[in-house]
């Protein structure tokens, strides 16, 4: 066990934000979020964030360690942030492969990548991180941003992970965490649960996926537990970067 955030829980069961769901039934409601969330995602992602998870994601790619004509894969990558850093990092000779489970988020991210002009050195893919469709040893780097905490299953999409990255490539798993100060809790609290469903329902018209969004943040195993699963997915050297007080964390792992 690494974390506790499994109680009770059956092994058919597993939480969809704070409600118990089944197994079966989560990857189907966390869909219907992001298809429900996806047209506003971008303009709903700079207000929540204040901004914020652009500095997040550059810091994230500033450890990608990734140079000209290679191969990046980046996992539930929605509307493309990632995607579009790593497309600058590895030029016009190498590759990065825009994946999601969901086909909304995925229209939205091109729709994006094109109207930036970066689209030349992209592929895009719907796939689920849980069961990856690529060969094993074919990335340099692989990275899942705000995207493993909806995953149902984490320790297989984790070793999913792993199995596509070459050996010396890495994976950075970016995602919300748990705060160092316990004194911003109630501030932090407060935000979540009552100022973003609020801004939800007046930008989106959709209260109840950014509640679930705040809960699934909250259920999210937090820096050391997260730590906990890299390793036992078989990632090795794994450390993390807590950005923001904690409020975001970067995990990076290696396969050897
Ligand atoms: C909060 S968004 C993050 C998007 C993007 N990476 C970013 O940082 O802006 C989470 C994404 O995870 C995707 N997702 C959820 N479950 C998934 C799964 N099992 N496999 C692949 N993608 C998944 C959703 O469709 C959504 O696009």
């Amino acid at each position: 066990m690494v974390n506790d955030k499994s109680a009770g829980q059956s092994a058919d069961s597993t939480h969809f934000g704070y409600e118990t769901v089944s197994v079966a039934e989560k990857a189907g409601r966390v869909r219907d979020v992001f298809e429900s969330v996806a047209p506003k995602y971008d303009l709903m992602n700079n207000l929540m964030s204040m901004g914020m998870h652009r500095l997040w994601k550059r810091f994230a790619l500033g450890q990608t360690g990734l140079r000209p004509g290679q191969l990046a894969l980046d996992v539930a990558g929605g509307t493309g942030d990632m995607t579009a850093g790593m497309s600058r990092q590895v030029g016009p000779k190498g590759c990065v492969f825009l994946t999601d489970i969901n086909a909304s988020m995925l229209a939205q991210g091109r729709r994006r990548l094109i109207d930036r002009g970066i689209i030349g050195n992209i592929a895009m893919v719907q796939v689920n991180a849980e069961k990856l469709p690529f060969k094993d040893d074919s990335f340099h780097c692989i990275t899942i941003a705000f995207g493993l905490r909806n995953v149902t299953d984490k320790p297989a999409a984790l070793k999913s992970m792993r199995a596509a990255l070459k050996p010396g490539g890495r994976l950075l798993v970016l995602e919300f965490s748990k705060p160092v100060m316990d004194a911003i809790t109630p501030l932090y609290d407060l935000y979540s649960f009552k100022i973003l469903p609020m801004l939800g329902g007046i930008v989106a018209d959709d209260a109840d996926s950014y509640r679930y969004l705040a809960e699934s943040i909250r259920m999210h195993p937090d820096q050391e537990a997260m730590l906990g699963l890299m390793n036992e997915a078989g990632l090795e050297d794994s450390r993390y970067h807590n950005l923001s007080g904690g409020i975001v964390a970067l995990h990076i792992g290696y396969k050897y």
